[in-house]
């Protein structure tokens, strides 16, 4: 047998080791960067926008406040959050991944909107967030909590540099406690995701997504992890039929 057959042959058992240490998150997303967006477009059929339209609203940014994006990815969330705080106003992007924040910086620059010179973009992690307490009046963070190695440090690092009063909006795929709703969310993935992304090459990146749903917290879990971490309310909101939520805490 040719070695070209060889390896073909052997090419499906190589498959990537499973994403376990925060190191292997970061490689994931600095390797889907590329198609991330193309991805969320097609495979939630473009709701993704309308989720992170309810995100940025349920944060209650204003006009001339200074906010923060956690888990910025390509941006979205924070193009958004410009918009409401307007030039006044200044959004912090904070993310691990280099080339989401290289995406993020070169939309910034190609949509060349006024209102958007009030975007920043640091490299940094969710876990050990590098500014002062008290510092933003309004924090927001899409699909980034169930991707942290460690969800009450997450929300205590949010906590801390949240100024009294103020609202975090953490929106991610929702943990149903619905046996229906899981049953649809894992033939979603495993059906439409996954093909769909092993046509970009990236099958098991995709495939991690079912786990972390899997391995996250539901809703009710989510309300009392950030009242613990000593956020005066919590509430979580289910979006799309339980397929979505999306957690409000006010400090
Ligand atoms: C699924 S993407 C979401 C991106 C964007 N918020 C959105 O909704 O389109 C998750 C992002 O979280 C980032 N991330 C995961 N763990 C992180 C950490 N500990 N610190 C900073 N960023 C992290 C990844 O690099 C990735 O860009």
């Amino acid at each position: 047998m040719s070695s070209y057959l060889q390896l073909q042959l052997r090419l499906p058992l190589l498959r990537r080791r499973p994403i376990q240490c925060a190191s292997d998150r970061q490689a994931l997303f600095n390797r889907i960067a590329p198609v991330y967006d193309t991805l969320n477009d097609f495979l939630s059929l473009g709701q993704h926008r309308i989720w992170k339209r309810m995100a940025v609203s349920w944060s209650c940014a204003k006009p001339g406040d200074c906010v923060l994006d956690i888990c910025c990815g390509s941006g979205d969330l924070a193009f958004l959050l410009s918009q409401k705080v307007g030039s006044t106003g200044k959004v912090t992007g904070l993310d691990f991944s280099w080339e989401q924040l290289s995406i993020a910086s070169s939309r910034q620059r190609s949509l060349s909107k006024p209102c958007y010179e009030n975007i920043g973009w640091v490299e940094g992690d969710a876990l050990n967030l590098p500014f002062p307490d008290c510092s933003f009046d309004a924090i927001t963070m899409g699909y980034g909590l169930r991707n942290v190695v460690d969800k009450r440090k997450a929300l205590e690092e949010i906590f801390r540099v949240l100024k009294e009063g103020s609202k975090a909006s953490i929106l991610d795929f929702n943990k149903t406690t619905q046996p229906t709703v899981a049953a649809i969310q894992e033939w979603m993935i495993n059906n439409i995701v996954v093909p769909v992304a092993s046509s970009y090459g990236l099958a098991d990146d995709y495939r991690y997504l079912s786990k972390s749903i899997r391995e996250f917290s539901t809703g009710k879990e989510l309300e009392d992890l950030a009242l613990e971490v000593g956020f005066s309310t919590s509430v979580h909101y289910e979006l799309s039929g339980g397929l979505m939520g999306n957690l409000v805490a006010s400090r």
